[in-house]
């Protein structure tokens, strides 16, 4: 069944389901223009027809005609992101369903800041945003989600609010002074204490759960004017971090210690741009090693988090990732809580968890069955016919549902059109740490009965596509977010990236060599071309960057028959998963390459076509990948000097 819906989700590389989307984009024209023509149409004509006969309205029609057929050729020097041969970064073609639902809403132009921009997509916002709680284990009920522009400005909220959480103690505990009130709070280890007995690392060190009940307490322990009036007086959000740390080292003797950011050595570049963005620092942002599959070494973070609470540095938050931009891997969640848990009964220490599974978040719905239970990693790999997935990363997608907050873009795996990210927050009263009422969106009765209505209080964002959730919405309904449907097309390309690593490994290109990397976590293969010839790290680096050159659209003009792109792992965050890599390569040393600047470049092929491991007469894009791949050796051998000198 689902085999046989698969060809209905996409266009097709040659356009196959042409007549569908055509016959659907003309069912949504037709049914605005009827939407308009019956809103008051006792208003008349504006546009009457012999308007259309003047010479000014023939010239427009002209001149939009003529440079719509201009641009309609300038796009076609666009990326083949519907093509099995486009192997490069995390695109594909997007589905149908996706295409369909961002057109008709789009005629409609709704914007999703607010309820009464947005009276139909704003909840289409909220019901997608449902979903991906239940997707990765959230109680929808006690979440709360919504769509972004991207993984950046997700990742991003989910830092904002992790920051506001960890320093709302410090503001409860000014703010309950000035009251007069006293309130209690829950530390790492289950006791509660009064708050104001505690010193600053302490207030630093309350578990997310202990902070929003504080929260709530903190409310409805006076007048909400009165706290409001407090709270301003003392929350970092506020004042700023220069004032605030002032204020802390009066009341404490101990100015704001720099607080880290955790993020796995694979974090993408986001997270730099985020900690610069929130006035933390970008020298606050600690990458943990990766281990032999670029996962956060866990053993790694443990070590990080004793020796940071040592020289009591609070720890703001720790990025795991899901799906990560370059390999894909996908970071043991469970062992990363577990090191937190442990954090918390033997130092006194907590810190916010999120996922950023901007990438990988969409493959959580290979765990779950269409009833709503879960497939246990046994029934998941019968079904594929493969060795994949691990117990371990069927434990690390059912993490998903004890992490604070999860990042995941439905632009990515979810196959739907730019832009759409997702935030997703486990508890939602966080969301109150960061909202902001603008005078002109007053709460009208509706949104004070439902709140998150009114999306713009809550986000970092203001106008946003409501055609955008109608995209992602429509998606959902077509391709269930479980085994028959998000879940069948993560696994038909976790298949066809098994099937290239394969065809990969057992390639012949002598006197070329393929060194691959550990096999994916999902579906981005990684590996290095090596030539005997070349006997340093340099000179490696040099050949990739060539058979890169090849194989990518990095030179203007370049129609390369596939494509691909390239990364550089660097030490020593990478060093745990360089073992393997550089026995096999055996053109330096472990210590040479700790001592290198230069760092190893990597090939990378992404493997989002759900078509790659069809079988016949689909066209066989994994043979042909390994034969372009040795056909860019060739050239390279042919022109170079590298391999000769
Ligand atoms: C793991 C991860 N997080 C975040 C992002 C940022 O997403 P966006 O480009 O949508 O802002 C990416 C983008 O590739 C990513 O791979």
């Amino acid at each position: 069944m689902k085999e046989d819906s698969l060809p209905a989700w996409f266009l097709g590389p040659h356009a196959e389901n042409a007549e569908l989307l055509e016959r659907l984009v003309t069912e949504a024209l037709r049914d605005h223009v009827f939407w308009r023509r019956n809103y008051h149409p006792e208003d008349g004509f504006t546009i009457r027809e012999t308007a259309k006969h003047k010479e000014g309205y023939e010239q427009a029609v002209a001149t939009l005609t003529q440079e719509l057929m201009g641009l309609l050729a300038e796009l076609k020097r666009g990326v083949p992101f519907f093509s099995g041969r486009y192997k490069g970064h995390m695109s594909f073609e997007q589905t149908i369903a996706s295409q369909i639902g961002y057109f008709a809403a789009m005629l409609y132009n709704p914007n999703n800041v607010a309820v009464e921009a947005s009276p139909v997509t704003t909840r289409l916002e909220l019901d997608v945003a449902a979903q991906l709680a239940r997707m990765i284990g959230y109680d929808p009920q006690r979440s709360w989600g919504h769509l972004t522009s991207g993984g950046t400005v997700a990742n991003f909220e989910a830092l904002w609010i992790a920051r506001n959480i960890i320093y709302l103690p410090v503001a409860a505990s000014g703010a309950a002074e000035a009251l007069g009130v006293s309130l209690d709070v829950a530390r790492p280890d289950g006791s509660r204490a009064p708050l104001g007995e505690l010193s600053l690392w302490e207030l630093l060190n309350i578990p997310n759960d202990g902070v929003l009940d504080l929260w709530d307490a903190l409310w409805c322990s006076a007048p909400r004017a009165d706290v409001k009036r407090a709270l301003q007086e003392h929350s970092l959000s506020d004042l700023g971090y220069q004032d605030y740390a002032r204020r802390l080292a009066r009341a404490f003797g101990d100015p704001l210690p720099a607080s880290v950011v955790l993020v796995a050595a694979t974090a993408h570049y986001s997270w730099e741009k985020i900690v610069r963005a929130l006035g933390i620092g970008a020298n606050q942002l600690v990458f943990i090693p990766v281990d032999d599959h670029f996962r956060m070494d866990t053993g790694a973070l443990w070590e990080r988090v004793r020796s940071l609470a040592t020289r009591r540095q609070p720890v703001l938050a720790c990025v795991s990732v899901c799906g990560s931009t370059e390999e894909s891997a996908v970071d043991h969640l469970d062992e990363v809580l577990e090191v937190r848990a442990r954090a918390e009964r033997e130092l006194g220490v907590t810190f916010h968890v999120h996922s950023d599974a901007c990438y990988g978040g969409y493959a959580a719905a290979v765990t779950w069955r269409a009833d709503g239970t879960r497939r246990p990693a046994g029934e998941i790999r019968t079904s594929v016919g493969d060795a994949w997935p691990s117990d371990a990363w069927v434990r690390a997608m059912e993490a998903l549902a004890r992490a604070d907050s999860v990042s995941i873009d439905p632009h990515k795996l979810g196959y739907v059109p730019y832009p759409a990210g997702a935030f997703l927050l486990r508890d939602r009263r966080g969301r109150d740490l960061v909202a902001v009422d603008p005078p002109y969106l007053l709460p009208t009765q509706t949104l004070d009965s439902a709140p998150e209505l009114f999306l713009g209080r809550f986000i970092f964002e203001g106008s946003k596509p409501g055609a955008a959730a109608a995209a992602v919405w429509l998606s959902h309904k077509v391709l269930p977010l479980d085994e028959r449907g998000y879940g069948y097309l993560v696994e038909r390309t976790v298949v066809g990236a098994r099937r290239l690593y394969a065809a990969l490994a057992e390639a012949d290109l002598a006197p070329f060599r393929i060194v691959l990397l550990p096999e994916p976590d999902i579906n981005i293969v990684c590996y290095v071309v090596h030539h005997p010839a070349l006997t340093t790290l340099e000179a490696t680096n040099a050949l990739n960057e060539r058979i890169y050159e090849q194989m990518s659209l990095s030179q203007p003009g370049a129609t390369p028959p596939y494509i691909i792109t390239r990364t550089r792992l660097r030490s020593p965050v990478y060093d745990g998963a360089m073992g393997s890599v550089l026995d096999a390569l055996g053109i330096c040393t472990m210590e040479q390459w700790k001592c290198s600047d230069d760092g190893l470049v990597v090939l990378r092929s992404t493997v989002m076509d759900p078509f790659a491991a069809e079988p016949p007469p689909a066209p066989d894009h994994v043979t042909g990948f390994v034969a372009a791949l040795r056909g860019a050796c060739d050239v390279v051998a042919r022109r170079d000097d590298l391999l000769t000198n």
